[in-house]
């Protein structure tokens, strides 16, 4: 594995098929299982490891998100990725004042409402990483469902030349979604996360078996808010536009966003 600082020291073959896995660090199975696809599919593998301050809020954990770098960088190479480029802030942003990418209309609820600019910073940074990798194929993770509608939007919107694969959700044992964040939860905490997911296939099986979806996603919320979660959100949504539904639409997925203390987990499950 090579390790590359800037675009110049990245030193690939753009005639030959180049796979790209964006990250913030701090891997898990669920950033392994996408070096593995992009493994699978691409002759060259390419890593980004940027924590990207332009999508954390000023209240949110930019300062504390984990950082180890070595590790991860034994964990892309246990995987086959070719580089891992780790970039300085200077190298992404050496404007003080930078251009901002803004995805229309995807972006203005759930997360996008929950955390004013996260998708600007989002969008905004996975621009730059492809006009700087140049990918042919860019690997996410369906766990942030609004995350992948918003950067399809954006390469739909601005013919970028990229072709996005969007991976399952990777789950521990008990069915919690794997995330960098999982590692702040307390205990206590991370004995009832998993009943997200649960709360979630439970709400699947109710809106397959005909019950309204409205309801049933009313439902939920006081369910996980009475064992201890404080639900941001609990909808069931179409996701190509990220619009709530009030009935039942094939394709239509269930996402939701609680808190726990201080850790925030997203989850989404596909109702079909
Ligand atoms: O999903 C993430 O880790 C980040 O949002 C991404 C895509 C690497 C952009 O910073």
């Amino acid at each position: 594995l090579r390790i590359a600082r800037t675009a110049a020291e990245l030193d690939l073959d753009l005639t030959r098929p180049i796979g790209f896995v964006p990250t913030m660090g701090a891997f898990h199975e669920g950033h392994l299982q996408l070096m593995r696809r992009a493994r699978e599919e691409c002759e060259q593998v390419v890593v980004s490891l940027f924590v990207n301050p332009l999508q954390f809020g000023p209240k949110e954990d930019f300062a504390r998100y984990p950082r180890d770098e070595a590790r991860d960088a034994e964990m892309a190479e246990s995987v086959g990725a070719d580089v891992l480029f780790a970039p300085g802030l200077e190298e992404v942003y050496p404007n003080k004042v930078t251009t901002i990418v803004h995805v229309p209309e995807v972006t203005d609820l759930w997360e996008g409402a929950q955390r004013p600019g996260h998708f600007d910073g989002v969008a905004t940074v996975v621009a730059k990483l492809f006009n700087l990798v140049r990918p042919h194929i860019a690997f996410f993770g369906r766990k942030d469902l609004q995350q992948c509608t918003v950067v399809q939007r954006m390469v739909d919107d601005l013919n970028m030349p990229i072709r996005l694969s969007i991976e399952p959700t990777v789950r521990e044992a008990d069915g919690l979604a794997m995330s960098s964040r999982n590692r702040y939860l307390s205990p206590e905490h991370r004995a009832i996360a998993p009943q997200i997911h649960l709360q979630m296939s439970q709400s699947k099986q109710n809106i397959l078996r005909g019950d309204s979806p409205v309801k049933e996603c009313e439902e939920a919320r006081n369910r996980l808010n009475a064992a201890g979660f404080s639900v941001d959100y609990f909808a069931y949504v179409d996701s190509r536009s990220m619009l709530p539904l009030e009935s039942y639409s094939q394709g239509a997925n269930l996402i939701c966003a609680a808190r726990l203390g201080t850790t925030r987990l997203i989850d989404n499950i596909l109702v079909e």
